[in-house]
């Protein structure tokens, strides 16, 4: 534990862990991933031909999962970063720090994935900005390295390293697209919301319910979905529904648990959550 400590506070990143930024080693057991066509294929092709991917698909469909489920199938480490609109270049690569008196160069999560071979999963890239989308470009196409303009370096790729950057094409202004010349450096995988025979098996084996109660949920969440074009924002996803389903787990009756976990969450229009609630008692019965 000490010795994790000291760790800490010379590398300024713990190795171990990964709150938004940190090498992760490779999962130990298997991260359960319920496959919904040939994103398996497709990504290991594309890990094989050091291709980079964007994964893309709503929230809460799965994009996360599956990243650390390849991490684990080619036993790769795992860098993850969250986009959002402050995330600068140097939040990827690095920066000099004082320490001790002495200026140091430390690396970003980006450089010591591409140093260390590990997978580095950036979510929702488009929101951050621009000059550090631009970042990828050289590491994104035949060239895989990563200039290190301030430490005065080109990094070359590990030969094991894989770029993913995912992005919810919902989500996203047009003035937040990413540009072409940033989009074709990349292989994409699209995932979207499971069939509800899927759904049903990811929900009862994530929540521990037999497969009939998951798949009342399921059915709950695919007469919601259609609401999407009446106003609600955000549909339930998977996750939502796993919630929701871990509530009846932990003893509450399905209706209650999907009142609280799927129209309380989704909506704060009484009326849009007064029709949800309706919709679940219709469902339920
Ligand atoms: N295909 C799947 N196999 C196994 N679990 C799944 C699958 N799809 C969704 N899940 C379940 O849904 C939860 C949410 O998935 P995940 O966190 O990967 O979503 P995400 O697409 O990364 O969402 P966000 O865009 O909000 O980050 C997972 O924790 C898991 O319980
Ligand atoms: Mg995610």
């Amino acid at each position: 534990m000490s010795g994790r400590g000291a760790g800490l506070r010379e590398r300024a990143v713990a190795p171990e862990r990964d709150p938004g930024g940190l090498l992760e080693p490779p999962p130990r057991e298997e991260p359960y991933y319920r496959p919904l066509g040939d994103e398996l294929q497709v990504f290991t092709a594309a890990a094989q031909d050091r291709l980079p991917v964007l994964l893309k698909g709503p929230t809460g469909c799965g994009k996360s999962r599956f990243v650390r489920h390849m991490a684990w199938r080619l036993g790769r480490p795992l860098v993850t970063v969250a986009g959002h609109d402050d995330l600068s270049a140097s939040d990827l690569t690095g920066r000099y720090l004082v320490r001790g008196g002495e200026t140091v160069w430390q690396d970003g999560p980006l450089t010591e994935a591409v140093r260390a071979g590990a997978i580095a999963y950036l979510d929702e890239l488009v929101e951050a900005r621009q000059d550090t989308v631009v970042v990828l470009h050289p590491l994104a196409d035949d060239r895989r390295v990563l200039p290190l303009e301030r430490a005065g370096e080109r990094v070359a790729a590990h030969p094991d390293f894989q770029l993913v950057i995912s992005y919810n094409p919902g989500y996203q202004s047009l003035a937040k697209e990413l540009k072409p010349s940033t989009r074709q450096r990349f292989v994409a995988i699209e995932l979207g919301l499971p069939p509800p025979d899927a759904e049903a098996e990811i929900v009862a084996r994530e929540a521990g319910v037999s497969l009939g109660t998951a798949m009342s949920l399921v059915r709950v969440a695919h007469s919601i979905r259609p609401l999407r074009d009446r106003g609600l924002a955000e549909v339930p996803s998977t996750r939502l529904l796993v919630r929701a389903a871990r509530l009846v787990h932990a003893g509450l009756e399905p209706a209650v648990a999907c009142r609280s976990a799927l129209c309380a969450a989704l909506t704060d229009d009484p009326e849009l959550e007064a029709t949800l609630a309706e919709i679940v008692a219709a469902v339920l019965g």
